[in-house]
């Protein structure tokens, strides 16, 4: 019989860190974990592979392990499951790690959105759908359908290029962010650009504002990057007029539009990494990725700032800890598999597609 969790839930981290490296050890190749950049320091330390969202699909693709123990959230256990061989078994240790934003966009309500927008104009041969693979397997499985596509931070850009090579106009779910941010960088006009109100009929939009767009935003957003605000860089730049600002494009449009610097988690820590020793950084991400590397560039004089002065952590990344990851490991150990993520074949079949179809860009 599996371990049971409630059996490690009281264990102190100094107890679950040896646990955590004895399993790892006695597991070997057959293990793999993939740890996002959000991760708290107790669980990323002992992450084989750290990334973003594109890095880290990428390495579930060339994983070889038995075992893919992601600590992220939801939807990176199931993109990981959708990418590997049917024989490999992704793991996620807290299965109440979910992503808020992923949620504001669901199966029904976007085919809802098709149907909709269906009545106005041709779809299936002027709309490319666009998931952020921040997004459920079925939404992907969606586009997938639709010969649409999968985006991440870090390559939304390329994939917004490659869908208008292909059809007039764009439906991009769930991030209204990553979307107008990256389109307004790409010289969209904003009136261009309109916000589908999925608590709406027609999205609330009208028939000549559907017609003349070229981006349909989905009105989802991540409750974490929605803290940042435009008044906090102002405030940062009277008293320290030097920083410089990056952001990560979940924040809002007048956050990034103020930012020197706009990019994924991934491009926050290479810029910050690259900088001149003794810069000083305000940044729009999350507080662990900005604590982390407050701490590492300390000795180059670099002082890095996290943007809100309230604390801003994303609470689904945090369920991910110590206590979960021995408990998985362990079960694994003892020949048990706890937590596993499986999309069905024929949605993660149609799924792949559009993911597969994103990969082949970058
Ligand atoms: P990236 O790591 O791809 O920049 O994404 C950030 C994020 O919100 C993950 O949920
Ligand atoms: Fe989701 Fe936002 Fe957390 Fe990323 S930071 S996982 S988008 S809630």
């Amino acid at each position: 019989m599996a371990l049971a969790f409630q059996d490690y839930a009281l264990l102190d981290d100094d107890d679950c860190d040896a646990r955590i490296v004895a399993a790892k050890a006695a597991l070997g190749s057959r293990l793999v974990i993939l740890g996002h950049h959000y991760q708290r320091d107790e669980v990323f330390k002992h992450a084989d592979f750290v990334g973003d969202s594109l890095k880290l699909s990428r390495n579930a693709a060339a994983s070889d392990a038995e075992y893919i123990v992601f600590c992220g959230v939801h939807f990176m256990a199931e993109v990981a499951d959708i990418l590997s061989r049917p024989e490999q078994i992704a793991i996620l240790p807290d299965l109440a790690a979910g992503c808020s934003m992923a949620d504001m966009a669901n199966l029904i309500k976007v085919r809802q959105c098709w149907q909709e927008l269906g009545q106005i104009i041709d779809v299936d041969n002027a709309v490319t759908p666009i998931t952020y693979i921040n997004s459920a397997a079925d939404l992907k499985a969606f586009c997938g359908e639709h010969e649409g596509i999968v985006c991440t931070s870090s390559n939304a850009q390329k994939i917004l290029e490659w869908s208008f090579a292909q059809r007039e106009k764009v439906l991009f779910f769930p991030d209204q962010h990553l979307g107008r941010n990256t389109g307004y960088r790409m010289g969209i006009p904003m009136a261009e650009m309109v916000t589908w109100d999925f608590t709406k009929p027609m999205g609330g939009l009208t028939e000549t504002q559907i017609r003349d767009a070229k981006i349909i935003l989905w009105n989802g957003h991540c409750s974490v990057h929605q803290a940042f605000k435009p008044e906090q860089i102002d405030d940062f730049l009277v008293r320290y007029p030097e920083t410089q600002v990056i952001a990560h494009p979940e924040a809002c449009f007048e956050v990034c539009e103020k930012a020197d610097f706009v990019g994924s988690t991934e491009y926050i820590l290479k810029t910050i990494r690259e900088a001149e020793a003794n810069s000083r950084w305000l940044v729009a991400t999350e507080l662990n990725l900005v604590n982390r590397l407050h701490e590492e560039c300390k000795a180059d004089g670099k002082n890095v700032h996290f943007m809100s002065p309230t604390l801003c952590m994303c609470s689904t990344m945090f369920r991910t800890d110590p206590q979960h990851l021995a408990w998985i490991l362990d079960n694994l150990v003892a020949g048990d598999v706890v937590n596993k993520i499986t999309v069905a074949p024929q949605q993660a079949q149609l799924a792949k597609k559009a993911l597969d179809a994103m990969l082949a860009i970058n």
